[in-house]
């Protein structure tokens, strides 16, 4: 594994830790929802995908399978111990896989050289702060014409689920730095993006937002 030069910001460093702490636990606690929910949306991910792909936040490694063959896939992640749980999944992988430590809103890439950037349930634990700066990463180091893909959790309209995300949040706060208000779609052309697609994939809780760097 191989480390970021540049330092990450001073407001990634609270998630850091919390990713220190929970990797551990992470895939434990994470299961019922791998299972239930994630596994079968993460392919979507990928779809017409090749050539040089960056996995921002890559975690413990879960979409690895997923990648498709033949591509080179740079997986980064602000949390070694995460890393570390990743490194174990490589195998699982079709792709040809390097893992780095990095923060998402400091790339340590040159602009344009990633054909492709995924990032699965990142920016709903990125603080508002980091939510800009980190879009604007992305859309600098994936070339013109390029994909980016985020998956996410936003806050639901209906009354049962609303309920539920209210019960949930202390603890995904906690646990995971999430929340179900980030403001990211709404900063996609500020950060120099093109909104391509935008639809929920789980009733109206999970997001794909597909978007492209500005020519
Ligand atoms: C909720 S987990 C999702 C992991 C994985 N993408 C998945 O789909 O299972 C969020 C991940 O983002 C990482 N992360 C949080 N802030 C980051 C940052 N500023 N730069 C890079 N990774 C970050 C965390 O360490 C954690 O591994």
């Amino acid at each position: 594994m191989r480390t970021g030069h540049r330092p990450a910001g001073a407001g990634a460093d609270d998630l850091r830790h919390r990713y220190e702490r929970i990797a551990p636990f992470y895939d434990l606690l994470d299961l019922p929802f791998e299972y239930g929910r994630y596994r079968s949306i993460r392919p979507l991910l990928f779809q017409g995908l090749s050539g040089r792909l960056l996995d921002a936040g890559v975690g413990t490694g879960r979409n690895m399978r997923f990648y498709p063959a033949g591509s080179e896939v740079v997986g980064l992640d602000l949390s070694p111990a995460m890393l570390k749980r990743a490194e174990r999944r490589r195998g699982l992988s079709p792709a040809s896989v390097e893992l780095v430590q990095m923060d998402i809103s400091r790339l340590a890439f040159p602009n344009a050289s990633f054909d492709a950037a995924v990032a699965t349930f990142v920016f709903c634990t990125l603080p508002d702060e980091l939510q800009l700066p980190s879009l604007r990463e992305l859309g600098r180091v994936v070339r013109p014409q390029g994909t980016i893909r985020l998956l996410d959790y936003t806050r639901p309209q209906g009354r049962i689920r609303q309920m539920v995300t209210r019960l949930w949040e202390p603890w995904a706060g906690w646990a995971f730095g999430a929340s179900f208000d980030r403001p990211t779609e709404q900063l996609i052309s500020e950060a120099g993006l093109v909104l391509t697609s935008s639809h929920f994939i789980v009733d109206d809780l999970i997001r794909l937002i597909e978007a492209k760097p500005a020519c």
